[in-house]
């Protein structure tokens, strides 16, 4: 019983020793094949979470194609290679159950031969952080999470994490490592997320004043809008006071011409929910999909009231200034991806109601 003991003791230090112990596991799989999971003690309260097969972690131009042999060699194997496994790379399923992460860095620890080496983080600039796009930016406010894998002292490397920008069902990081060199295997193409898509996109709706920090698509630029609403809506007397914006969306010019044009958003109907609808905006807004791995807030507030008669005040919201305004009349807004694809009616008089739609949105952290 106790050489049993002893030997199941063994058997279970080996397999810590290379693995979960240096915060890399493969899982789902089976063996040296898995998809490739990373935990850091300082974030996402140390869960194991799977990585972003993205350019963070395939660049061509970097190091980060040495990404699969690192991680193999932390695992405790010489070599490694991505593998495609629908059943590894995709998870229809759980999308919920965690937010993929990417790679910052990893580092070599010092050795005798030479210092600390960095992989993937010179010469790339992709982390470098977003341009601010308003003067003022507080990016410290909401720094980005950020961890180090829990590495073991003696493990060879040491690779810093934070919240990946990728879609939760896939596709993921899935590895084959090996005691022998393995070519690589072709990368089968993307699949299409399921889900809405529309041809309005981010760039077609706009936030006018409300405080909360954004992104811009996919290229990371970002910035902290901290104007406020134009004062004849909202009465700005105390910090706290006219959080939330008034939305503006792009719609087809009136009277058929070719362009669009930009009409402010009135207020929805109140069988349409004004919560959903900055949840809606906000995606829009943030060119997320409703499966992306970016956390972000929406809210919807009372809805200003649009001034009545002339407006003569420079920075005051005038209703004249504007030929279009969007009236939402319903649809069903988990079936759409841009608040365009609702039923609207698009008139030239303000919104029927005298009333314009009170949102916010924003996304802490990158
Ligand atoms: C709309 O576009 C078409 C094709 O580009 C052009 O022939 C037509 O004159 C345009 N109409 C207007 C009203 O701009
Ligand atoms: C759209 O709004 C205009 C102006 O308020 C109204 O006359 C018209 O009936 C509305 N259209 C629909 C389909 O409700």
């Amino acid at each position: 019983m106790r050489v049993f003991l002893a030997l199941t003791l063994v058997l279970l230090l080996a397999q810590l020793s290379c693995g979960e112990y240096y915060g890399v596991r493969l899982a789902g799989g089976s063996g040296s094949v898995g998809r490739l999971e990373m935990r850091s003690s300082a974030n996402f309260l140390g869960q194991w979470l799977p990585v972003c097969d993205d350019d963070s972690f395939r660049s061509t131009q970097s190091t980060r194609r040495e990404y699969p042999r690192i991680m193999c060699q932390l695992l405790g194997y010489p070599y490694g290679r991505h593998t495609y496994l629908d059943e590894l790379i995709y998870r229809p399923g759980d999308a919920s159950l965690s937010r993929p992460v990417k790679i910052n860095f990893c580092s070599a620890k010092a050795s005798s031969e030479g210092g600390r080496h960095l992989l993937g983080r010179l010469g790339e600039g992709s982390d470098a952080g977003g341009s601010s796009l308003v003067e003022g930016d507080r990016r410290q406010l909401y720094s980005p999470i950020v961890g180090t894998i829990d590495a073991a002292p003696d493990a060879p490397y040491e690779c810093q994490i934070q919240s990946g920008l990728c879609d939760k069902t896939g596709p993921l990081v899935a590895l084959e490592c090996s005691h022998t060199l393995l070519p690589e295997l072709p990368r089968p193409p993307v699949r299409p997320v399921p889900g809405p898509t529309s041809a309005w996109g981010s760039g077609s709706v706009r936030l006018m004043g409300g405080v909360g920090q954004y992104w811009l698509g996919m290229v990371g630029i970002q910035g902290v809008m901290s104007f406020r609403v134009e004062p004849n809506l909202c009465n700005y007397k105390n910090i706290g006071d006219c959080l939330y914006g008034r939305v503006e969306i792009e719609v087809p010019a009136p009277g058929g011409g070719n362009g669009t044009v930009w009409a402010p958003l009135c207020a929805p109907p109140p069988d349409v929910s004004a919560f959903d609808l900055a949840r809606l905006m906000c995606r829009q807004l943030l060119g997320l999909r409703p499966t992306s791995s970016v956390d972000y807030i929406s809210g919807a507030s009372t809805p200003f009231d649009i001034p009545q008669g002339p407006v003569t005040t420079e920075g005051h919201f005038n209703p004249a200034k504007y030929a279009a305004w969007a009236n939402i009349m319903g649809g069903t807004i988990s079936l759409v991806a841009a608040v365009q694809d609702l039923s609207l009616n698009v008139t030239s008089s303000p919104c029927a109601d005298g009333k314009l739609f009170a949102a916010m949105c924003s996304r802490f952290g990158r």
